[in-house]
């Protein structure tokens, strides 16, 4: 009866070791999150069934009277008993340890698979865009910007040239009456004529920001209805994005066109990234 436990015990952490394996190279080949999640699940099922029969085994749970028998062995009985331990082979133990062995290793190996899933290091990446003294502005379709062509209280979508399309410099340009601006301490001359610009990606969670309201001077995300004072450095004044759109420092060249005079005030996105 106990040697059939104990197989049944080395069993459950044989099937353990097997499905943790098994989990390992599903996800080595691209994943598939249902057999990964049926083979996580056996592997636990079957780890857990075994440590309470391991358990059972050395707990029974009952009284038990063993009546007392006379402590010298005969000397016959040790010999036996000698012999017996010097024969090679797997013992009882041996096979539980072994198998429980087994069992803690293929988890172990399989738990650290999915540290590749990190992924490559962010680097410099969530902190810096593609935006550099002297970037020039350009549209979505590659045209250099003229600081004559952006109407009073228009919007335009623009990019550094080179780099159309990169989502974290991905700017909202606007014109809005110089006057009324009133600029953060050290961006007196980021707005040159009026002409305004911020991330469009919104601090919440990172949809864009592309809304403008004219008439309020406010951006508005349309994801969870956030709205941001243009006239005020970008800053938040409904919904739930907590922090200001990053600001891009603009000048106007000699010849007309817009560039920017460095990065973004701020990293750029949701502001969870930079500000944990
Ligand atoms: S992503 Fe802009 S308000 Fe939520």
């Amino acid at each position: 009866m106990k040697d059939r436990r104990e197989r049944l015990v080395a069993a459950c952490f044989g099937v353990t070791a097997v499905a943790a394996l098994g989990l390992a190279v599903v996800y080595w080949n691209g994943g598939q999150p249902q057999l990964e999640g049926v083979l996580l699940g056996i592997a636990f099922a079957a780890m857990a069934i075994g440590v309470v029969l391991l358990a059972e085994r050395f707990l029974p749970g009952t009284g038990q009277v063993e009546a007392r028998h006379p402590l010298d062995s005969p000397e016959l009985v040790d010999e036996a008993v000698e012999s017996q331990l010097a024969v090679p082979g797997l013992t009882r133990r041996r096979l539980l340890t072994r198998s429980l062995g087994a069992a803690l290793v293929a988890l172990g190996v399989a738990a650290a698979f999915p540290i590749r899933s990190l992924g490559p290091r962010p680097g410099k990446s969530l902190v810096q865009t593609s935006w550099r003294p002297r970037s020039r502005v350009v549209t979505t379709d590659g045209r250099v910007v003229r600081a004559d062509e952006v109407p009073l209280g228009g919007l335009v979508t623009v990019y550094p040239e080179g780099a159309v399309g990169v989502a974290d410099s991905q700017v909202v340009l606007m014109r809005v009456e110089p006057t009324l601006l009133r600029p953060l301490a050290g961006r007196e001359d980021w707005a040159p004529g009026g002409l305004i610009a911020y991330s469009k990606v919104c601090t919440h969670a990172g949809c864009p920001v592309g809304l403008y309201e004219a008439q309020t001077h406010q951006l508005l995300c349309p994801c969870h209805q956030s709205a941001f004072d243009v006239l005020d450095g970008a800053r938040p004044v409904f919904g739930p994005a907590a922090a200001e759109l990053p600001q891009l420092p603009l000048a106007i060249t000699a010849d007309g066109t817009l560039e920017a005079t460095g990065d973004f005030s701020a990293p750029v996105g949701p502001a969870f990234w930079h500000h944990t």
